[in-house]
This record gives structure tokens, C-alpha cells and sequence, in this order.
């Protein structure tokens, strides 16, 4: 049988064990038990959808936002299973990740970070494929390369932004990315007493740019805004390319308990940037520079920022694939507003103003508006299908709306176990949405789980979007936390399996056995070791107290999976070092005496015998 063929065959023979399994004895389904035999149940059909057979590949992966792990992690769609977790913003032994000098460098003093919202680079409005960036709360934001699933760069902390939460939405073209501030702060930052915060404290929204061919970031601008707190963003698309849309809420200026004091107007805003404005601005000089960073003030240079009223405390604002609609919602009403681009842009021509905050010009609401759709309470995100559908998490009614532009209609409620932040669908963020999945992103998931003690995970539910009707597929969980999660085609992203010799230019790579071995000057020793099955070579080394140790590990492998560690024993030292490629670890030997040096990572019959010994006079 060849492999096409059993695997066929162990599918389908999978399937129906499944589907008798699912039918004759689903606890948690009362309703499968009832089903007679000979009509599938629910179950059976979900059970059919999200199988994977043992050597099949999912159709999609997600990356969903690790929040305070300061990683993300990988799935695969359908099967919703974990494939890899993508350390940025704070150290994993399991990679070695942050014990390395280079990325230990990357990651600096902070080791930790809060990470919120992943975006895929994009080409016309489409993923890409290329890099994957992720922002954190602590004015940070990463980009990650889809070649190898590797974090190659942490752009700040940036100057002036403090509490980077409405961050890391790329534009169509992989143009910027954006940054915003949820904690308004003086700026630059001095001390400056609470009783000041509506007057000397500001707000920054931010445009990251990204070099196209390298994805290299550097921080191109930022806009001195009132002190709200910037929470969720989405750039135009299509229609209205060139443009930024982000929610604010606290736009009472209010310091204190917020959830009172922050709670007195009828409305918020959205912030709608004509990025392309600002650029042009900062490329006339019509800028300050203010901690190094050339900052536009709306009050000197208008036609950069306009306020956009919206419902009360907004979360998420999404723009609709023909970029025609910025759906935005007040997460406490019963509605979502549909505001149309078209008639923005009319506002701003006729000056259809009510006020402004600090010189930004306020768009009438009713100007500016298409339609308040009533999706159910506690509106939060929305995420797009194919043919105009719309998809929206409501935290409050615990449940996803389903519903359409342009005729408003809502069609669907799936219930949500329990309590629906974000939310991601097949692409569906993108100028073409793929239907099929949505993935709920949930706060809560108590009693879906075996008991793990009070450290309980949080839940992502999969639903089938290809009919009519939305049905739950699947229960995942996950460790904290999923604020947002993107889902792409597999077949958009092709990862090297090994690190090709031609291409490793490190200046301590060495690749003959003979090349191995100790270089001293001064205090300062080199080591130069390789690792290919079974031997870390040197297989032994000997130093001084008080030297500085470089070890430079190259792992001569171009094998798929052959990876080497090197762990050293009471030197909190411990890196992997993938086919192909060239790592250092920096050290004061500190300690005299013998310390044992192994293979971490196993890689062969003889894995066990991957040690040697670091001697310390
Ligand atoms: Cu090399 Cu285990």
C-alpha cells in the first residue's frame, strides 16, 4: 500500500470508529446519545470535520497571542492542535530562547512582556505569508520571520508611548504597522501631578515603518493626542487605503476608579489617521522632536486626525473587506455602528464638525453613520466571511452574531463557552476572507476541562462558518492569554526544515571537526565547538576563573529535526542550536571546579553520550 492509499485508508476506518464512538457514548452530548443508529450525530459530524488522520496535514495554522506569556503559539486548523509555540518577549528554555547572546541582547532588561495582537504582513490587503509582528504593552513590538518561525526583531521601548495595546495592525501593504497609548503620560515623560492629566498628560498614536524587502522596523512618527486610552485598531483597505481607524475610551479625560468616572458621556471616539497625510507632514518638517522622535501636533498641523463619536467604551473597531465600512461597537450597548467611509470623507470636505478635542476636528455621528445593527449585547470585535458576512463577539450575551453588510440583517447566534473577547475567522481580516473557520477567543472556560486547579486555561471553541447556520466543532484551551489570533492558508507559508550551509555567514561558524577547540586573548576565551551526532566536540575544555567564555556552537546537521543543545550544569546555560546554524553564549566562569555539558535536545540512539566537561581552574 503506498502512503497515499493507507493513509485513505486508516482515515476512513478512523472516521467510522469515530463516528460510532461519538453516536453511541458522548457524555457531554445528551443529544448524540439520543441519535438512532444510522443518522449521524452532531458529534459524529463534528468529529469528521476537525480529524486530522495521523500524518495528514491541517489546512490552515493560527497564531494566537500568548498575552502575559509573552509568546505565541501555533495551531493547526482544523485539528486545533498546538504545534509550536513562538517565544518573543520573554525567555524558553525549550528553544533556548533568551540564553543565547543575540537573543538575550534582543530581549534586553525587560523579560517579560504583555503580548496582544498578532498581524500577518500583507500584500494588497492579503496575507502575505512573510513575517508575523506582535505588539506588547511595555511600548514593544516584534516581528517574527514565517521562513524559520523565529522572532528576529523587538523594536522598543519607544520613546513617548506608554502601554502599547492598540498596536500591531499592518497596513495593505505591509507599509506600518501601528502603536498607541493605553496609559496617557506626560510626554515627554517628567513628573507631573495626577490633578494635571486632562491638560499636561497626552496620548500617542504611532506609525511603525517596515523596510519592504527586510521587514527591518523603525519608528517613523508619532501624533501627540488627548489622553484617552487607545485600545484596538484596524487599517483601511481598498476603499479607504491610507487610513487608520483606533478606539479610545476615557475620553472624559477622567483619572481614578474609571469604571465610574470614565463612565459619564453618551459616547467615545474612534481616531481616524490619514497615515499618508502624516507622513507627508513629517516629510515637510511640520514636526517637533520630542525624545528623539518626530512628533505632528494636530493642533499645529490639521488634516491629520479626525474623532469619530462611537459607542461607549469601544473595543475593537474592523474594517469590512471592501475597506467600504469601519464597524466599531460601545462594548456595554446592544448595537454595532456601520460607519460608512465614503460619507467620512464628505464630513471632513463640508467641515460636518461638532467640536474638538485638543484642535482634532469631531465628526457628527449622524453624518458619518450607515446603520446600528442590533447584534446582541456587549459588541466587542468583528470578523468577516466571504459574500458581505459579518461576525460578531458579544462578552456580554456570551455568543457570536452573525449578520450582513449592507442589508444589516442578523441571521445567527451561536453561544460562546464562556465569555468572548476576540475572535478569528479563515483570513478574515483580510480583502478575502475564506469563510469555513471562526475560532471563538474566550475568557472563561470553567467545567470544559479536566480540573486543573484554580490556574485555569482559557478557551478557543472552533466553528464551522460554511453554512447557514454557525455550528461548534471543536474545544480547545489554551495557557494565557488569546487576545487576538490570525488564521491563514497553510499553503502561504513554506518554512525551511534546516539552515542552509551556503547561507550561514556567522563569523564563528565552523564546520570541520579540526576547527574546534579553545582560542584565548587576555581573559577573554573562545570557544569553538561543533555538534553533529553524538558528540559535542570539544569533548572537553579547560579555562580559568574569572575568564570571559564565549561558546560558539555550530551545528554542522542539514538534516530535518536534528537539533543539539548545549546545556551547562550550574551555569544557568542552556541553548538549542538548529541544523545549519551558529549560536554563542557569553559567560564569566565564575565557579571553579568541573561542570558537566550535554545534549539537550535528543537526536539520536546516542543522544545520551552527547556530553563533556567545562574545567575551571
Ligand atoms: Cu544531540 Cu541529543
Amino acid at each position: 500500500m503506498d502512503r497515499m492509499n493507507r493513509v485513505a485508508w486508516s482515515r476512513a476506518s478512523a472516521l467510522t470508529v469515530l463516528a460510532l464512538i461519538a453516536s453511541q457514548c458522548t457524555p457531554s452530548q445528551p443529544a448524540a446519545r439520543r441519535a438512532g443508529s444510522g443518522v449521524q450525530s452532531d458529534a459524529a459530524v463534528a468529529a469528521q470535520k476537525t480529524y486530522v488522520a495521523p500524518g495528514d496535514l491541517d489546512e490552515y495554522y493560527m497564531f494566537s497571542s500568548g498575552g502575559h506569556s509573552g509568546q505565541i503559539y501555533v495551531y493547526g486548523l482544523p485539528s486545533m492542535r498546538h504545534l509550536s509555540t513562538i517565544p518573543v518577549y520573554t525567555p524558553y528554555p525549550a528553544t533556548g530562547y533568551g540564553f543565547d547572546d543575540d537573543t538575550k541582547k534582543m530581549l534586553g532588561e525587560l523579560t517579560w512582556g504583555d503580548a496582544h495582537h498578532p498581524a500577518l504582513s500583507e500584500t494588497k490587503g492579503d496575507y502575505d505569508g512573510r513575517w508575523l509582528f506582535i505588539n506588547e504593552m511595555n511600548g514593544r513590538i516584534a516581528r517574527i520571520d514565517l521562513r524559520d518561525f523565529k522572532t528576529k526583531q523587538i523594536l522598543g521601548p519607544v520613546p513617548n508611548l506608554h502601554g502599547n495595546h492598540a498596536s500591531s495592525f499592518v497596513t495593505p501593504n505591509t507599509e506600518y504597522a501601528m502603536m498607541a497609548t493605553r496609559f496617557s503620560r506626560p510626554v515627554p515623560n517628567r513628573v507631573v501631578g495626577i490633578d494635571k492629566y486632562a491638560t499636561e498628560y497626552k496620548g500617542i498614536i504611532a506609525g511603525v515603518k517596515i523596510e519592504p524587502k527586510s521587514g527591518e522596523m523603525s519608528l517613523a512618527w508619532q501624533i501627540l493626542m488627548p489622553p484617552f486610552d487607545y485600545d484596538l485598531g484596524d487599517a483601511g483597505k481598498l476603499a479607504s487605503d491610507g487610513w487608520m481607524f483606533l478606539t479610545s475610551y476615557n475620553t472624559e479625560r477622567a483619572t481614578g476608579k474609571l469604571e465610574v468616572t470614565a463612565s459619564q458621556r453618551d459616547q467615545d471616539y474612534i481616531a481616524a489617521v490619514d497615515w499618508r497625510a502624516a507622513e507627508k507632514a513629517v516629510a515637510d518638517g511640520k514636526f517637533d522632536t520630542i525624545g528623539g522622535v518626530k512628533v505632528i501636533d494636530p493642533k499645529k498641523v490639521p488634516g491629520i486626525v479626525y474623532l469619530m463619536p462611537c459607542g461607549k467604551s469601544p473595543h475593537g473597531v474592523d474594517v469590512s473587506p471592501d475597506g467600504k465600512w469601519i464597524i466599531g461597537s460601545g462594548k456595554l450597548q446592544g448595537v454595532t455602528t456601520a460607519f460608512n467611509f465614503e460619507k467620512i470623507q464628505t464630513a471632513i470636505r463640508n467641515k460636518d464638525f461638532t467640536g474638538e478635542e485638543d484642535g482634532i476636528p469631531v465628526l457628527k455621528y449622524e453624518s458619518i453613520k450607515d446603520a446600528e445593527v442590533a447584534v446582541g449585547l456587549g459588541p466587542l470585535h468583528t470578523q468577516f466571511g466571504p459574500d458581505g458576512w459579518a461576525y460578531t463577539s458579544l462578552f456580554v450575551d456570551s455568543a457570536i452574531a452573525k449578520w450582513k453588510l449592507g442589508t444589516w440583517e442578523v441571521v445567527d447566534k451561536a453561544p460562546m463557552s464562556y465569555s468572548i473577547g476576540h475572535l478569528a475567522a479563515a483570513e478574515g481580516d483580510t480583502v478575502s476572507p475564506d469563510g469555513k473557520y471562526l475560532v471563538g477567543l474566550n475568557k472563561l472556560s470553567h467545567g470544559r476541562h479536566l480540573n486543573v486547579g484554580p490556574s485555569q486555561p482559557e478557551s478557543s471553541q472552533l466553528l464551522d462558518i460554511s453554512e447557514e447556520k454557525m455550528k461548534l466543532l471543536y474545544d480547545a484551551f489554551t495557557e494565557p492569554e488569546p487576545h487576538y489570533a490570525q488564521i491563514i492558508k497553510a499553503d502561504k507559508i513554506h518554512p525551511i526544515e534546516v539552515y542552509p550551509k551556503e547561507e550561514n555567514k556567522h563569523p564563528m561558524a565552523i564546520w570541520d571537526l579540526k576547527d574546534a577547540g579553545v582560542t584565548r586573548n587576555g581573559k577573554k576565551v573562545l570557544v569553538k565547538m561543533i555538534a553533529v551526532r553524538s558528540t559535542l566536540t570539544p569533548t572537553s575544555f579547560e579555562i580559568a576563573e574569572g575568564d570571559e567564555v564565549t561558546v560558539a556552537i555550530t551545528n554542522i546537521e542539514q538534516t530535518t529535526d536534528e537539533l543539539h543543545g548545549f546545556g551547562l550544569l550550574d551555569y544557568n546555560i542552556n541553548i538549542v542550536i538548529d541544523p545549519g546554524e551558529t549560536k554563542t553564549v557569553t559567560f564569566t566562569a565564575k565557579k571553579s571546579g568541573v561542570f558537566a555539558y550535554y545534549c539537550t535536545n535528543f537526536c539520536s540512539a546516542l543522544h545520551q553520550e552527547m556530553q563533556g566537561y567545562m574545567i575551571v581552574k
